[in-house]
């Protein structure tokens, strides 16, 4: 009955803002479709490599600055050695929307990379810390597709306090302030749960950020 019932925007710690649905239809779709050019290149999509050697389940491309744990480079020096793409203007000013939905000022938010994570079935991500950045402006997540468990919890371990949040195709979550640094994860998707009219069979997650770096 739960999916009856409309998703309330929430905020699970000071500074976190999860809002459900704030994409339309169409700029899930459109994202999709920027998504998939993307990752067809210059830089492929791929698993990054952990420092101790394993793989990410996550896929990922980057937009504007390339990321492999844990630093930023201009050229994926990891994945073929390419230019990253150019990060659109069209994603920051997404971006500010996001700010401003919410914390109802967009400030002067300028995200200059975009990590663009692809989910299979059975791909996670463990609780860790955005910190590679140099700036302390906020993190915009976009989620299409497949639904799946966020958990975000707190700035000081990975343990609790954390709340569980499903993030579902559409929902923007907005990290910022005393939240900024918090730990957070994917402890698994929903296979099966998007939208077939998307395109996509899995889980999109395009999270905004500026590195702080020139
Ligand atoms: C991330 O933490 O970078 C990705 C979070 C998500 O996939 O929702
Ligand atoms: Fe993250």
């Amino acid at each position: 009955m739960d999916s009856l019932l409309p998703r309330e925007r929430s905020d699970p710690a000071p500074g976190a803002v999860h809002l459900p649905g704030w994409l339309s239809r169409d700029q899930q779709l459109e994202l999709v479709v920027a998504c998939r050019e993307w990752a067809a290149g210059p830089v492929p999509m791929r698993a990054a490599r952990m420092p101790n050697g394993s793989m990410m389940s996550v896929k990922t491309v980057c937009l504007g600055w390339h990321w492999q744990p844990y630093r930023y480079t201009r050229t994926a020096d990891d994945a073929g050695g390419g230019q990253v793409a150019e990060f659109p203007d069209w994603l920051a000013e997404l971006g500010r929307n996001a700010v401003a939905a919410a914390y109802g000022d967009p400030g002067y938010y300028a995200p200059d990379a975009a990590l663009i994570n692809f989910y299979d079935a059975t791909a996670a991500m463990g609780m860790h810390q955005d910190k590679d950045e140099r700036s302390a402006a906020p993190v915009v997540s976009l989620s299409i597709g497949d639904s799946c468990i966020f958990r975000f919890g707190n700035t000081e371990t990975r343990n609790k306090p954390w709340t569980d949040v499903a993030l579902e195709s559409g929902d923007l979550f907005v990290f910022g302030g005393a939240s900024r640094f918090a730990y957070h994860g994917v402890l698994k998707t929903h296979p099966g749960t998007g939208d077939p009219a998307l395109g996509l069979k899995g889980r999109l997650n395009i999270t905004l950020r500026e590195t702080g770096l020139a």
